[in-house]
C-alpha cells in the first residue's frame, strides 16, 4: 500500500506485537528452516521493519543478522525488540536505504526480501540488485504479492504477474525454487495495522494528527479488501550461482 507523506513521520510510532509487518508472519519460521542459517550464518535484511523477521532468525536459527529500514523510528523499534527478546547481540540494525545498502552489502549468506519496497522496476532489476549480496550458493528469499493474470497492470503499477515475477528472476542463471501461493493471511494482516492505527489514534491528542491516522485507516481498509480479492502471494529461493 502507498502510504501518504503526511503518515511517514507516524509509522514509527505503531505498535504490533511481533513487529512483523508482512502477512505472512506465521509461515516464515517453518520457511526459512530450509536455509542454513545456524550459529555463525550471517543473514542481511535490508527492509527490515520493526525487525520482527530478523529477531525471529537469529532466535530460532541462532544467524546474526545486519537489519536496515529507511525509517529511523522502525530501526529504533527493532533495536528494542531485539534486546527485549534476548537478541540484542546477533541483530544490528541501521537507518539506511536499501539501494545503498546493496552497493556496499557482500558475502552474505543470505537476504530476506519480505513485503520489501518496490524500489526497482521489475523482478529483473532487482535480483541483479539483490543477488550480488550474498555469497555464490548464498540465498536471497522472496516473500511477495504478485498480479493476477487477469488484472490490469494499471491497478497495480509495478507489480507482475507469477510467471512475469519468476521468470525475472531466474533472469542471471541462478536456481530458482517457487512457493506458490502460501496460505496467506490478508485479512489478519489489516486487522493488525487497523488495531495498531487505532491504539495510535487513541494515543494522539492533535486534532491534525489524528486526521491523518482517520486517512490511514480509510486506505488500510480500501488496499486489505483489494489485497485479499486480487493480490496472488508466493515465496521464492533464490540460490546464487557462481555468476
Ligand atoms: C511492509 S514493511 C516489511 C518489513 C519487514 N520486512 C517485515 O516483514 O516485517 C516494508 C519496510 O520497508 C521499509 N522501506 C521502504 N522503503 C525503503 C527503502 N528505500 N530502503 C529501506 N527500507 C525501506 C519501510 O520503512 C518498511 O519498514
Amino acid at each position: 500500500m502507498e502510504v501518504d507523506p503526511e503518515m511517514i513521520p507516524l509509522l514509527g510510532r505503531l505498535e504490533y506485537p511481533d513487529h512483523m509487518l508482512n502477512p505472512w508472519s506465521r509461515l516464515l519460521g517453518g520457511e526459512l528452516a530450509h536455509l542454513d542459517l545456524g550459529p555463525g550464518a550471517r543473514v542481511l535484511d535490508p527492509a527490515c521493519g520493526m525487525g520482527g523477521v530478523a529477531v525471529m532468525v537469529a532466535r530460532e536459527f541462532g544467524a546474526s543478522v545486519q537489519g536496515y529500514d529507511v525509517l529511523a523510528g522502525h530501526v529504533g523499534k527493532a533495536e528494542a525488540f531485539a534486546v527485549a527478546q534476548g537478541q540484542g547481540e546477533r541483530c544490528v540494525f541501521a537507518v539506511a536505504d536499501v539501494r545503498d545498502v546493496v552497493g556496499e552489502a557482500r558475502g552474505y549468506d543470505a537476504l530476506l526480501w519480505i513485503a520489501a519496497p518496490r524500489v526497482w522496476s521489475d523482478a529483473a532489476v532487482t535480483i541483479r540488485a539483490l543477488r550480488r549480496c550474498v555469497r555464490p550458493g548464498g540465498t536471497v528469499f522472496i516473500a511477495d504479492a504478485y498480479r493476477g493474470e487477469d488484472l490490469p497492470q494499471t491497478l497495480c503499477p509495478g507489480m507482475q504477474t507469477l510467471d512475469e515475477t519468476t521468470e525475472g528472476l531466474a533472469a542471471e542463471g541462478d536456481t530458482v525454487t517457487l512457493v506458490p501461493d502460501p496460505p496467506t493471511d490478508w485479512e489478519g494482516d489489516t486487522a493488525v495495522a487497523r488495531a495498531a492505527a487505532r491504539r495510535l489514534w487513541d494515543s494522539l491528542r492533535d486534532p491534525d494528527e489524528r486526521g491523518v491516522v482517520e486517512r490511514y485507516l480509510a486506505q488500510l481498509d480500501a488496499s486489505g479488501e483489494r489485497d485479499a480479492v486480487e493480490l496472488g502471494s508466493a515465496f521464492w529461493h533464490v540460490v546464487r550461482g557462481e555468476a
